[in-house]
């Protein structure tokens, strides 16, 4: 199998297979054309012959022949190798991962016959029926939603076991649970239930809400072999045809919420699955969106679960608005109580994330605090342009303590904000690339991309090698979990011979991700001397930060400490003050 994935990889040339629906032109050392994935009017999709990927710029598609045949046919990978041998030529062996194929196949099966039960169990349940009545949902859209009823007991598992499935592999899928005597008993029992999809429609796992009142509210299948709920956001193979052209995503807390978007017409809604924002949510949403708005709870929870999600949305160069839920209240209620229109206003009136970060503070501290201070300016650093930095900083200083003149009051704002964006905080993306030059969009800031981008010449790859072992060395976590990834991956040893040859045959992940990009962007090679200007940068980063948590840490320093502190801190500045802009 492995040896047949290699063999149609070899054969089948990408710029032909794309090329047969997107009309390429040759660009430097790629081809370019509109992008399929999204509503391109510049051409953003690049095809690298050389690493046989293709990469969009804007919306980030990318992938190698497999994948293009995946998303464009909407078909599974199985499929996709079976395509390609044929039109390769290639007779497929059919043996190697046999074996794990018909397994997953048979979770599969057990995962749909599943849904087909709690289908027609909430036909036969009054009870279930009458919750979803008294809670609003017509039938239409139970129908659409795929909406069941999980009884309980045993009902599930017994049947499974009529239908020929092993229990032992339903509990791997969360369908069902072995009691201490070893009979199996249904792991959703008198719960509403919500069938998950992956982006591509694939049954994965299921939701149960409890009908009624009882602990826990939600049930939700663990990660399994078919899932992992950081990879999934509820409602996307829904509302990726939206999302495909409006590129703006609604993100919401639960199940019914989102259901609820939908019907209100916001049909770009989608929502995490009884868990916080991760790392892997924001490169799926990434993959759809370019900014999203989120309809998160009032209360506190919901609160801190939107500031954190916005944290690590907007380090991703995702634009962020964040409404505010009148008190109590939630789409689903809020479709219920007032109508659409009420929850399509929600969305229309969501404030910028800067804006948002400043209301919250306001919550929590008094202006004339220190400390509101320093937590605008932290605020206004998760800017996205001058420009929004400029309006907040104007707004807020006539608030400023202890000064009348608000011009000055504005100025010392910006400076404070321009010295937390240059700290590289990570909520700082790129610098903005040469004018007309295509960037990846990486995540990464400037000095990290330099290192990374070092990894793709000969001359400074082996020094490259050796920064991303070092310990702490970067400042966001995409950079850091690449960085982890390629060391992994060549265990030791820098990745032997040309890039073309070694940067395509890196595992699926994040390595091979930002690896490709940076492959196929057009910026200069990284030299050594802006090598070693940026790991310069990270390095005296990483003190600046070692320095921060030792103030944090103990407030009672001793006057030696404090001197050696300040020194420390001065040779930061001086060396701030001698950086190169070079990368
Ligand atoms: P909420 O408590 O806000 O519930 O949880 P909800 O979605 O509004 O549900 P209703 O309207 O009371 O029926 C939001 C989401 O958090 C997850 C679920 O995904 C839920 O939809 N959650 C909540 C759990 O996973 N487990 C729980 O016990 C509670
Ligand atoms: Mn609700």
């Amino acid at each position: 199998m492995a040896d047949d994935v290699a063999e149609v990889r070899r054969r089948i040339d990408i710029v032909d297979l794309v090329g047969q629906r997107v009309t390429l032109k040759k660009a430097g050392k790629n081809w370019r054309g509109l992008c399929p994935f999204h509503n391109d009017r510049n051409p953003s999709f690049n095809v690298s012959q050389e690493l046989g990927r293709y990469n969009c710029w804007s919306c980030g598609a990318k992938g190698d022949v497999f994948n293009w045949v995946m998303e464009t046919q909407q078909v599974d990978f199985a499929e996709a190798l079976r395509i390609l041998a044929k039109q390769a030529g290639v007779t497929l062996s059919g043996r190697g991962e046999a074996k794990d194929k018909s397994r997953d196949e048979r979770l599969e099966a057990a995962m749909a016959d599943a849904q087909s039960f709690f289908v027609k169990q909430l036909q036969a349940s009054d009870e279930a029926k009458k919750y979803i009545a008294d809670r609003g949902i017509p039938t239409d859209v139970v129908a659409h939603w795929e909406l069941g009823f999980g009884p309980g007991g045993d009902l599930l598992a017994r049947q499974l076991q009529k239908q020929g499935h092993q229990l032992a592999e339903c509990k791997e899928v969360f369908l069902v649970d072995k009691d201490p005597s070893g009979g199996y008993y249904d792991r959703f029992r008198h719960r509403l239930m919500f069938p998950i999809r992956d982006e591509r429609g694939r049954l994965v796992a299921f939701g149960g809400r409890i009908i009624g009142a009882g602990e826990p509210k939600y049930i939700n299948s663990s990660d399994t072999p078919l899932y992992s709920k950081s990879r999934v956001l509820y409602g996307l193979d829904k509302a990726k045809h939206t999302l495909a052209k409006t590129r703006t995503g609604i993100l919401v807390e639960g199940y019914l919420d989102a259901i609820a978007c939908h019907r209100a017409g916001v049909t770009g809604a989608v929502a995490t699955l009884g868990t916080a924002m991760a790392e892997d949510h924001v490169r799926l949403i990434k993959k759809w969106c370019d900014r999203v708005v989120m309809l998160y709870d009032s209360d506190s929870a919901g609160q801190k679960a939107a500031e954190r999600a916005a944290d690590l949305l907007q380090a991703a160069g995702i634009g962020v608005r964040v409404a505010m839920m009148p008190q109590g209240e939630d789409p689903d209620t809020l479709l219920k109580t007032q109508g659409p229109a009420a929850v399509e206003k929600a969305v229309d009136a969501a404030m910028p994330a800067v804006e948002f970060r400043l209301w919250l503070l306001r919550q929590r501290v008094a202006v004339r605090e220190d400390e509101f201070w320093t937590g605008a300016y932290a605020a206004l650093a998760t800017a996205t342009d001058e420009l929004e930095i400029e309006r907040y900083a104007h707004e807020l200083a006539g608030e400023y303590p202890g000064t009348k003149d608000r011009l000055a009051a504005k100025q010392a704002i910006k400076r404070q904000v321009a010295s937390l964006r240059r700290g590289g905080s990570p909520t700082r993306t790129h610098r903005p690339g040469k004018v007309g030059a295509a960037r990846a969009k990486t995540g990464l800031t400037g000095p990290e991309e330099a290192v990374f981008r070092a990894m793709l010449s000969p001359s400074t790859k082996q020094d490259a090698w050796q920064a991303l072992g070092e310990a702490g060395l970067f400042v966001t976590g995409a950079a850091e979990d690449a960085a982890v990834s390629l060391r992994q991956t060549h265990q030791g040893q820098p990745p032997d011979g040309p890039a073309a040859d070694w940067v395509p045959s890196l595992p699926e992940g994040p390595a091979l991700d930002l690896m490709s990009s940076l492959f196929m962007d057009e910026s200069a090679p990284t030299g050594s001397a802006v090598l070693a200007d940026a790991l310069a940068r990270l390095r005296s980063l990483r003190e600046e930060r070692a320095a921060h948590e030792i103030v944090a840490k103990s407030g009672d320093l001793d006057d030696d400490a404090l001197r050696d502190f300040h020194s420390r801190m001065q040779r930061l500045k001086d060396a701030e003050t001698e950086e190169n802009q070079g990368y």
